[in-house]
Parts: structure tokens; sequence; C-alpha cells
């Protein structure tokens, strides 16, 4: 192998441009030429493909978003999409892969492996955290520290006011940063995709609380089945039914996709990058570099999109033990 590529598609997360700089300087170190493909697979179908250097990686370590730009590619879910990708690849002499993103990036890339025989190498970038094979995914712990961040100053003015908020943060389909900023937070509840959220119990124990407290902060993950913080807030209200009561909602949004990453983020981020070009040389294709147990792991693509991360077992339970 003398040539390959790297390029990030799905939603951006903080440390995909620190996975980048470690995909092409290990590349380079080995000896391979490297070339970067911009807005995802669109790049690939739209030949949107340059060579990297070791200079053109400078300075990106510490920032947010992803150099290569990133999208969501319909054609790419075409074969005739991925045909002219393939194609594309040919021309530039491109013999491996390494694809940075979530489960959408990961479903195309193992049917491309499968439809080409191209090599690809995938490393776990999106917030979510919601992708089996690794402890933790690039992004994620930044964007817990930037929902905490936000959710300490809502803290403060809830107090204050003696208000119940309702905040919702990130996680269509997994609750992790709901869980990880609600118990970081102290919030009184976090409601999860994960788990069935009973509305008449969070009534029943917010009624309890006003004996003990003035404020209640409720973290909701924007993929609960019972709805979004706001239509959450109105369910929740309307049951209480108490005048003297205010009830407050917030969406955190995409501020938690933003930002330099933190230590931990470029730490896992370049172990990542370099573990998928060290595993494209070893022969390995159609999987993901992450860590677990502190331990490179190749997971195949296919057990990353088809089996569900579990939310840590005790961290439900220390939110409701801790919020009394
Ligand atoms: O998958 C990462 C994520 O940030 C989800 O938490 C969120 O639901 C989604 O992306 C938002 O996507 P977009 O930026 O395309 O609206």
């Amino acid at each position: 192998m003398k040539k390959i590529a790297v390029f990030t598609s799905g939603g951006d997360s903080p440390g995909m441009n620190a996975c980048i700089r470690a995909v092409v300087r290990t590349a380079i170190y080995k000896g391979l030429e490297v070339y970067g493909i911009y807005h995802g697979y669109e790049g690939i179908i739209e030949g949107d493909i340059k060579r990297l250097h070791t200079y053109s990686v400078s300075n990106i370590v510490q920032r947010g978003g992803t150099m290569l730009k990133s999208a969501r590619s319909a054609e790419f879910r075409t074969p005739e999409g991925r045909k002219k990708a393939y194609e594309n690849l040919k021309a530039h002499g491109i013999e491996g892969l390494v694809a940075i993103g979530g489960d959408g990036t990961f479903t195309g890339a193992k049917i491309f492996h499968e439809e080409f025989g191209i090599p690809v190498v995938g490393c776990p970038g999106t917030i979510d955290n919601d992708i089996y094979g690794t402890d933790y995914t690039i992004g994620f712990d930044t964007a817990v520290n930037t929902a905490l961040d936000a959710i300490d100053k809502i803290r403060d003015t809830a107090a204050a006011h003696d208000r119940i908020f309702f905040i919702e943060v990130m996680g269509r389909d997994a609750g992790f940063i709901a869980v990880e900023s609600g118990i970081g937070s102290g919030a009184e509840f976090v409601m999860v995709p994960e788990t069935q959220t009973d509305l008449d119990a969070v009534v029943k124990s917010l009624k309890n609380l006003r004996k003990t407290k003035t404020s209640s902060i409720i973290v909701v993950a924007e993929g609960d089945a019972a709805g979004s913080a706001a239509e959450i807030m109105e369910k929740v209200k309307s049951k209480i039914q108490d005048k003297n009561k205010e009830f407050k909602v917030t969406t955190l949004g995409h501020i938690q996709r933003g930002g330099n990453p933190t230590a931990r983020d470029r730490v896992l981020a370049s172990r990542c990058g370099m573990a998928a070009v060290e595993g494209l040389l070893e022969g390995k294709t159609n999987c993901m570099a992450g860590i677990m147990n502190q331990e490179v792991v190749y997971t195949p693509f296919g057990d990353c999109i088809g089996k569900t991360k579990p939310l840590i077992a005790d961290h439900l339970k220390l939110i409701e033990y801790l919020s009394i």
C-alpha cells in the first residue's frame, strides 16, 4: 500500500482535526502518500481530493470542527454514486481509506468495501458516544464538558429564581451526553432514549423535592421518547399545577458540537488515527480502530453499527441516589 486517503463524514465532533493530523503524520512517517478528501463521501464522488503533507495538518490539533469539512451524502447511498466514488479513488491511485465518523459513516464504508474491496478502517468521531467497539468516541468528552459548563450557568440562575429548568442536550439515539452532564451538574433527573420516561414519577418526585429544594435541573436527551424538553416541560407543568412555580426550557443545540477538544479527546483522536493507519498497513479492513480498556481494538463495522453500546450500568442509579 503506497497511497491512502482520509475523510470526515456525518456530524462533526471536536477532535476530528487531531485525528486527521494523526492519520496524515503516521502515514507519512510510514512512507505513504496521503490524501485528504473534502466534504466526506460527497468529496469522493466529486473528486475533491488533495495531497496532504506534514505541514498541511500543522496548528489544527487544538481546533474544533474538521479541516476536511463534513457532509451527509445522499448520492453515496446509490450504487451509481458509489461507482463514481470508486472510479475517482482508482484514478488517484488510492489503495486504502480512513473514514472518521459515526454509524452513518461506517454503514457507507461497509457497503463500499463489500462492493469494491477497497480497504477501509474507521475512527469513531461523534459527540454521541453511541458506537460499539470503543469506550468513548472522539468529541464526546468535549461535548459533555461544554454541556456541563452551560448547565452550571443555568443552575446559578435557576437557584436565584427558584425555577425548574428543562435542558435539552444532543443525543438522537443515545443518552450518554445527558447522563454524564447530568451526573456532573448534579441534575435532579435525566431523561434518555435508553429507558422509558415515567412522567408521573417525575412529577411525584418534583413535588417531594419541593420540601428540600427550591430549584431543579432536568436534563433531557433530544431523542427521549417522551418528547423534546419543551414538550416534556409542558406536560410536567400541567400535572404539577402550581401557579407559583416557574418552568423554563433551554436547548443547548450545536454549541455542543464545537470548541477546542479536551485533552482526553485529543489523545483518543490521535491514538485512533495512528491505529487506523497501522491497521491498514497490517491488512485490516472493514473495521473501526477504537480504544477499550486503554488498548487499541479493531471492531468489524458490522458490530459497530449493529450492536448497541449500553449506558454505564450504575449511572442512572447514581443520578437517582444523589438527587435527593
Ligand atoms: O450525531 C451527532 C449529532 O450531533 C446528534 O447528537 C444530533 O442529533 C445530530 O448530530 C444533529 O445533526 P445536524 O447537525 O445534521 O442537525
